[in-house]
């Protein structure tokens, strides 16, 4: 099939939630990908912070296949072992205390947003239900994590909404501080905000986060679903600031393109959870964790990460010498980068496209650059090649 029938079929039978760009991409292999008609691009979206070991991965191909060998899916009524054996491994890296897996980004934050209520009521102390949330934040689309996403374009339409989220500034204690009542029950951001427009947290203002849920006797939980996973150059972006979560996030990249979800949490407020008190028919099922023990195993390789943490400074310092009075600012943490501009970017989205590169905005008017962590020089010489040709035919 070609892109305009792949499209066609689409339009007809596919409900129309997406802005989907004119092409159905059909084949990957490491950086670049393929659409149906045979146009090859440099993926610098990776399926959103997604693929982190690029497309079609041996690797992943070799362990998802072995696994499929022996056993899909069975219930969690029963243990399963690469599900206990990714639990361990992520436990030992995050320092924290237990894992439960899920499916999605949307649906760990939900889980989250559950045992903080579930750990206070368990404490006859039922009043803190309330999480302060930050504006221009994103956490899912469910109810409540769309609640807790701080744009209220993702909102509307929607009401009403779940009770029980309260939204301060990023980086503004001050504001943080306003909000704190008897009711607050956890405090939780994003340490980089992606979707808001790439803005990493001061180092200042996650300790001083980490302080006050210390004062108040109330839980610091870190969304690391698009910046967690060695994004940032370190496993979990809050390594990066030596700011210790009670409960952490992950999604996007923990299965590199196969679909799932955790959330990690300290051995105290894990104690929320009960048999029985919350579930997921897929969650942590053998396919996905088989897949993401390997991912994790190779990421979490301090050479892995060393080379990340290069490999965005080397992207970051080559989008710094780009010279366009457009641009406002080049920002981010390892290979989780914007580049804001005074205008909306579009069009310039379109024209990448069009040259071979895939790249996505994240807000109005910041180009996002996440592309896969074992991403080359040679590859990032050749997507600022493109990006820079694409800003001289960008009116
Ligand atoms: C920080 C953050 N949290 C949560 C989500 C939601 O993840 P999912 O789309 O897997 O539900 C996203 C998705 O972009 C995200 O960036």
């Amino acid at each position: 099939m070609t892109n305009k029938e792949i499209i066609n079929k689409g339009q007809e039978y596919v409900m129309n939630t997406y802005g989907r760009f004119p092409i159905a991409l059909v084949k990957g292999k490491g950086s670049y990908v393929w659409d149906a008609d045979g146009k090859e691009y440099l993926d610098f979206l990776g399926g959103i912070a997604v693929c982190v070991l690029g497309h079609s991965d041996e690797g992943l191909q070799a362990v998802l296949r072995e696994q499929a060998a022996d056993l899909w899916h069975v219930s969690n009524l029963y243990w399963i072992k690469p599900q206990v054996e990714v639990a361990e491994k992520l436990v030992k890296i995050s320092g924290l205390g237990k894992a439960f897996f899920c499916n999605s980004g949307a649906e760990a934050n939900e889980a989250a947003i559950k045992l903080t209520r579930k750990y206070f009521y368990r404490k006859h102390e039922a009043n803190k239900n309330e999480i302060i949330v930050f504006k221009e934040s994103f956490h899912g689309r469910t109810l409540a994590t769309v609640t807790a996403t701080g744009q209220r374009k993702y909102q509307e339409g929607f009401a009403p909404l779940p009770e029980g989220f309260v939204y301060a500034d990023y980086n503004d204690i001050g504001s943080v501080e306003k909000l704190i009542t008897e009711n607050t029950a956890a405090i939780m951001l994003e340490a980089v905000q992606g979707e808001g427009g790439v803005h990493p947290a001061h180092r200042d203002f996650l300790l001083e986060l980490r302080r006050i849920c210390n004062r108040e006797g109330i839980l610091l939980i870190f969304d690391e679903v698009q910046c967690g996973i060695g994004r940032t150059g370190t496993f979990f972006a809050y390594q990066s600031y030596g700011v210790n979560p009670d409960i952490v996030t992950l999604a996007k990249g923990l299965g590199g393109g196969f679909p799932i979800g955790a959330m990690l949490a300290t051995d105290e407020a894990a104690t929320g959870f009960a048999p029985g008190d919350h579930a997921s028919t897929f969650g942590g099922n053998p396919l996905g964790t088989a897949v993401a023990n390997i991912l994790v195993e190779t990421v979490s390789d301090p050479q892995f990460m060393e080379n990340t943490k290069k490999l965005g400074e080397y992207l970051q310092e080559s989008l710094n010498k780009i010279v366009d009075n457009r641009i406002i600012e080049v920002r981010g943490l390892g290979l989780m980068l914007g580049v804001e501009f005074n205008a909306d970017i579009k069009e310039l989205v379109q024209i990448c496209m069009q040259k071979g590169l895939l790249l996505i905005g994240a807000g109005p008017r910041v180009m996002r650059f996440v592309p896969p962590l074992n991403i080359n020089q040679k590859e990032i010489n050749q997507a600022v090649a493109i990006f820079k040709e694409a800003l001289q035919e960008w009116e």
